[in-house]
C-alpha cells in the first residue's frame, strides 16, 4: 500500500519527510478549498482575477478544442477558460486529472450540467498516472485542427523540487503536440511577510491542512500521534526562493503506528516537513519553460503583481 509504504520511508529519513500528496484526502480537499478563501492566501484570488479577464484573450492565442487539467480540483478557475473556449468554439473537450476521486465526481457532474458543448473526461490518480493514462486514451493519430491548451494552475509547479519540476514539465510535453500550449500558473517572489502569512494564516487553516496529515495516518494506519502536540510552522527561505511547511514536535516523544509495526521518536522541536511551495521570478519561468521544450509566448500578471499566468508554446 502506497501511503503506509511511503510514511514509513518518510519517517524513517533524517530529516523527517511526509510526501505532500497525501493533503488531499476528502478532508484534506476540503480544508484547501477553504484555505483559498483566506484573505491572507492571495494566490487563488489573484489568478481568478487574470482569468476571469484574460480568459478570451488566452483562448484566442491558442484555439484549444481540448483542455486538459492537471489537479483539477473544484475547477471554479478553469470554469472562465471552458466558457470563453465555448464562445470562441461551441465544443470544448475538459479532461480532468486529480488525486481526489470525491472531488472529480463532484466537479465534472456540475460541469456537465452546466455546459451544453462540454465532453467532461476523469482521471483519478497522480500527475503521472494521470498523463499516462490520458496518453493511451489518445492512441489515434493527431487530427489537425485539434488543439489542447493543458493547464497547470495554482502554482502547483511550486510544490515540486526544482529537478522534478523539470521532469514534471517534460512529462506534460511528451503528451502534448506542436500546436498545443501550457498554461502554467506561478506564484512570483516577493516579500517575506506576505508570503509567511499566506501559509500561516491566523484562523489556523493552513496549520489544519497541515496536521491533517498526522491525523490521516492516526485513521488510515492505526497511527498514535496526539497531533495537539505538534505545530504547523511556515518559514520563507529566501536563498532557495520556496517557503517550507513543517510540523514541530513541540515535545520529545515517541509514536506508535500499528499498520507499520514502527515506533518514530521524535526529540523536543525536531520537524517533518510536508512541503515547499517554490516562488517564481520571471527569469526562473523563462528557464523553466525552455529547458522542458517550451517557449514563454506571453505572460499576464494580477493587477498588484503577485502572482503570473504563463502562456508555453511547445517548441
Ligand atoms: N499549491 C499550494 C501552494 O503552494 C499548496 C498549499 C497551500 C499548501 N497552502 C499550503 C501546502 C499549506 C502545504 C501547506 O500554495
Amino acid at each position: 500500500m502506497p501511503f503506509a509504504d511511503d510514511v514509513r520511508a518518510g519517517l524513517t529519513a533524517h530529516p523527517k519527510t511526509l510526501p505532500p500528496k497525501y493533503f488531499y484526502d476528502e478532508l484534506g480537499s476540503a480544508l484547501f478549498e477553504a484555505i483559498t478563501l483566506l484573505p491572507e492566501y492571495y494566490l487563488t484570488r489573484a489568478e481568478t482575477q487574470i482569468l476571469s479577464t484574460r480568459a478570451d484573450e488566452i483562448i484566442a492565442k491558442v484555439e484549444p478544442t481540448r483542455l486538459i487539467e492537471l489537479g483539477s480540483g473544484s475547477a471554479i478557475k478553469t470554469r472562465y477558460l471552458i466558457e470563453a473556449g465555448l464562445r470562441k468554439l461551441h465544443q470544448l473537450e475538459y479532461s480532468a486529472i486529480d488525486i481526489s476521486q470525491a472531488v472529480l465526481a463532484t466537479t465534472a457532474s456540475a460541469l456537465r450540467a452546466q455546459y451544453k458543448g462540454l465532453t467532461v473526461r476523469s482521471y483519478q490518480g497522480e500527475y503521472y498516472e494521470g498523463l499516462r493514462a490520458l496518453s493511451q486514451g489518445n492512441s489515434q493519430p493527431h487530427e489537425p485542427g485539434r488543439r489542447a491548451l493543458a493547464l497547470f494552475l495554482g502554482s502547483n509547479i511550486g510544490n515540486f523540487d526544482p529537478p522534478e519540476a523539470l521532469r514534471f514539465m517534460r512529462a506534460i510535453r511528451a503528451v502534448l503536440h506542436e500546436d498545443d500550449a501550457l498554461l502554467l500558473g506561478t506564484d512570483l517572489k516577493k516579500d517575506r511577510a506576505t508570503l509567511e502569512a499566506a501559509y500561516d494564516d491566523p484562523i489556523g487553516l493552513t496549520a489544519a491542512f497541515n496536521l491533517n496529515i498526522l491525523a490521516r495516518i492516526n485513521r488510515e494506519l492505526g497511527g498514535r500521534f496526539n497531533v495537539r502536540a505538534f505545530r504547523h510552522r511556515a518559514q520563507y527561505d529566501e536563498s532557495h526562493g520556496r517557503v517550507e511547511m513543517h510540523l514541530v514536535s513541540s515535545v520529545a516523544q515517541v509514536v506508535s503506528i500499528e499498520t507499520l509495526s514502527l515506533d518514530v521518536s521524535f526529540t523536543a522541536g525536531e520537524t517533518i516537513y510536508t512541503e515547499a511551495s517554490y516562488k517564481f521570478s520571471s527569469d526562473d519561468v523563462q528557464r523553466l519553460a525552455h529547458d522542458a521544450g517550451f517557449e514563454l509566448q506571453h505572460v499576464w500578471t494580477d493587477a498588484a503583481q503577485r502572482f503570473a499566468c504563463n502562456l508555453l508554446r511547445c517548441v
